[in-house]
């Protein structure tokens, strides 16, 4: 099994491109079923979770095909099945995006119940009550969700809880309903916001995206389109944490600074001095050691959830205390134990985390167990005194591109032993 080797203790210094966003690009791929030919999306990651998406779109019998820069293409006119099976969506629950496009589509969809995950028990019940609202037949049979449809019809849906997927399930399936609908507490992410204006560029008719109220006035059909996908958040800020910890300076380019305004203002508050282009963000440590910070994960525009884990590790090795509360999933600090390991000072009570910086953390042996968790243990092996190996490094995989490499070019000392990557 693949690991990670990293041989802490070295300032990060200089620029590093980002990547098109999992996030965005997941519900994109999928959303290209709607049409009714093919799709070009291009700025895609070369990441695992890709690589499924593809496999299961090619499954249900689209035709793809990869052109340079991985731009992909899916041409959905030869569909014909409507599954999406359990040795898929057991290692990837996104997949649980094709029951919106398939039910509006194709008026049926037989898609694994995704179980649960590391970090929660990750229910899709808004998913299946937003659809059954539309007027599709939804039912759960022996661990596959069942629904079938005829033309959907437009309805207002109140999301109990903001649920990033469940507005992307929803708005995709209102496309292409009959009449008006309105979805209420709805989640404001940016990728949401970049799937609305995909699916807008394909002939869709959508209001208020990127905010709690989304409105879709259903057209009879979508056309096939061109898009870029937007820069990944979550990257930019995983990598500007990197800069904070090692005390170093560095650059990411290609990326959006709007969509991080809650991840910058708390690097300030560790007293990084940020500076901010169109497509940049530099952040400069100058050699000194961050200070903690408090962090309370929220829906967008609050503290994204899939930065905590980054930000535990920070505090790690930070100055004084910082107390971390994931409000998002039950179980989101599987990193702690293995930080620990290293020597942080962290006591999980709840939801709630509070870390006392310690001067130095000791390299060891460690194991990934999610994908923002194997981020924070990178992290902290970059600054921690020796060796560091992050075994399970698949995780990884699923959510960073050639991030050993990017890490080099900054200056690390990290390289992958084992299998190559996947
Ligand atoms: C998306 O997951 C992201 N994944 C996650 O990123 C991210 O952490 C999460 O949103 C929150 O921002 C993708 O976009 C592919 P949710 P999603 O539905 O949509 C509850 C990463 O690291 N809920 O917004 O699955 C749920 O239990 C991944 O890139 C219900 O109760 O998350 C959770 O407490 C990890 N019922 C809360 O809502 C439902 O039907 C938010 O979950 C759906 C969700």
């Amino acid at each position: 099994m693949a690991r990670i080797q990293i041989n802490g203790g070295v300032a990060l210094e200089g620029d590093v491109w980002i990547s098109g966003a999992k996030n965005a690009v997941l519900p994109i791929l999928v959303a290209s079923l709607l049409g009714d030919g093919p799709s070009r999306v291009s700025n895609v990651p070369h990441l695992q979770d890709v690589t499924t998406t593809m496999e299961l779109l090619g499954r249900m019998g689209a035709k793809l095909s990869v052109g340079d820069h991985m731009r992909i293409e899916i041409d959905p006119r030869s569909l014909e099945h409507f599954e999406a099976p359990y040795d898929l969506v057991k290692t990837m629950r996104a997949s649980i995006l094709v029951l919106g496009p398939l039910v509006a589509r194709y008026g049926r969809a037989q898609v694994s119940l995704p179980g649960g995950c590391a970090i929660g028990s990750r229910p899709v019940d808004l998913h299946l009550h937003g659809l059954q609202a539309l007027g599709a037949r939804v039912e759960v049979r022996n661990g596959n969700i069942e629904a079938r449809a005829g033309r959907l019809r437009g309805a207002r849906i109140i999301m109990d809880t903001v649920t990033v997927t469940g507005t992307e399930n929803l708005l995709m399936a209102a496309t292409l309903a009959r009449g008006t609908t309105i979805i209420e507490n709805a989640a404001q992410e940016p990728e949401v916001v970049d799937l609305a204006d995909f699916l807008t560029s394909m002939g869709a008719q959508i209001s208020g995206a990127g905010t709690n109220t989304i409105t879709i006035e259903g057209v009879e059909n979508l056309r096939g389109t061109d898009y870029s996908v937007l820069p990944d958040r979550i990257e930019t800020g995983t990598y500007l944490v990197a800069g904070a910890m090692t005390g170093g300076r560095v650059r990411c380019t290609r990326t959006r600074p709007s969509h991080l305004d809650a991840v910058l203002n708390k690097l300030d508050e560790t007293g990084a001095e940020i500076s901010t282009g169109d497509d940049w963000i530099e952040l400069d440590m100058k050699g000194r050691r961050p200070r903690s910070v408090d962090i309370t994960t929220a829906p967008f525009p609050g503290f994204p959830t899939d930065m905590q884990a980054q930000f535990t590790a920070l505090n790690s090795i930070a100055e004084g205390a910082g107390v971390i509360t994931e409000t998002i999933f039950e179980n989101r600090f599987m990193h702690v134990q293995e930080l620990q390991r290293l020597g942080a000072d962290i006591s999980v009570k709840g939801k709630t985390a509070i870390v006392r910086g310690v001067p130095k953390l000791n390299g060891a042996p460690i194991m990934a167990t999610d994908l923002r968790a194997s981020a924070s243990l990178v992290l902290a092996g970059l600054v921690a005194e020796g060796v560091t190996t992050v075994d399970r490094v698949y995780h990884l995989d699923r959510g960073y591109e050639i991030m050993e490499e990017k890490l080099s070019a900054l200056g690390a000392r990290i390289k992958r032993i084992g299998a190559a990557a996947g």
